[in-house]
């Protein structure tokens, strides 16, 4: 049984699109750092729009494996070196495929999944020794207006933004798990622990503002029951977003990794 009805999005291209255009290049240059190189067995875990697998399927080339999960892999694309499969990974099942892997990769999951502190556990035991796990989450922090044309615009924005993660956080996602992942790493006995912080500016109009929209358009009519003014809602989306005189705080993302000795 899928999780479809718990997970807070929909994957759709208008929500991947630029939420990969934000965050590939900080995963790229982890990578570039500590992935293994051709001939390894690599992981992608809620690999969503498939970026990230296509950046492990190119390190790993013609004797290397990819394995790419996700409860929902319409939009996951296929490829010689890549296995797909359709997993709820929430369940606490033993993972569609079996390790050990050299990387093992989960940007944006971890935080969906109430067992996520098990599962950062398990992730560490899959990995072969000097196998690295890399993980990214997104932290909640106070929206943060750089410019706008009144006050008015900017204390709209964060009513809206702040009402969004309230629903984001509602179920048993967590809005303060991305600190704790670095301790957690660390518990479960994984070495030259990192975390980097990452995030940016974004500009109404703009890739950024693109993916703030789509997440509000996607959670309209739970923020309304929620008490979000429809009026403020629909304002964000169909000005503040696209408004070049707005500037905005992005989500805030942390990228962690530790490797097994
Ligand atoms: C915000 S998207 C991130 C996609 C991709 N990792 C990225 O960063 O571009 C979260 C992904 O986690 C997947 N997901 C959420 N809960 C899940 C679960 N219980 N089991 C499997 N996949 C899950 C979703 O289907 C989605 O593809």
């Amino acid at each position: 049984m899928t999780n479809l009805a718990d997970y807070v999005f929909h994957n759709v291209p208008a929500q991947l699109s630029p939420l990969e255009e934000f965050l590939d290049p900080f995963t790229r240059a982890e990578l570039d750092e500590i992935a293994p190189g051709a001939g390894a067995r690599y992981l992608d875990l809620g690999a969503g729009g498939g970026s990230v697998t296509r950046m492990l399927s190119e390190l790993a080339g013609e004797t290397g494996q990819v394995t790419a999960i996700d409860q929902d892999t319409h939009m996951v694309a296929p490829g010689p070196n890549i296995d797909i499969h359709t997993q709820d990974l929430s369940t606490g099942e033993p993972l569609a495929a079996e390790g050990p892997f050299d990387l093992v990769h989960a940007r944006l999951l971890t935080h969906h999944l109430e067992n996520r502190v098990e599962f950062v556990h398990r992730l560490a035991g899959s990995l072969r020794p000097g196998g690295w796990l890399l993980l990214g989450e997104f932290v909640r922090s106070a929206p943060k207006v750089v410019s706008a044309p009144s006050e008015e615009h900017a204390a709209v924005f964060r009513r809206v933004l702040d009402g969004l993660y309230d629903v984001m956080t509602a179920k048993h996602t967590h809005g303060s798990w991305g600190h704790e992942v670095h301790r957690t790493m660390l518990d479960a006995g994984l070495t030259s622990v990192r975390t980097r912080w990452h995030f940016e500016s974004w500009t109404g109009g703009g890739h950024g503002c693109r993916l703030f929209e789509n997440n509000v358009s996607q959670k309209r009519e739970v923020m309304i029951e929620a008490g979000i003014a429809a009026a403020d809602i629909d304002f964000f989306l169909k000005d503040l977003m696209h408004n070049p005189d707005m500037v905005v705080r992005s989500h805030e993302f942390v990228s962690i990794r530790g490797r097994r000795d």
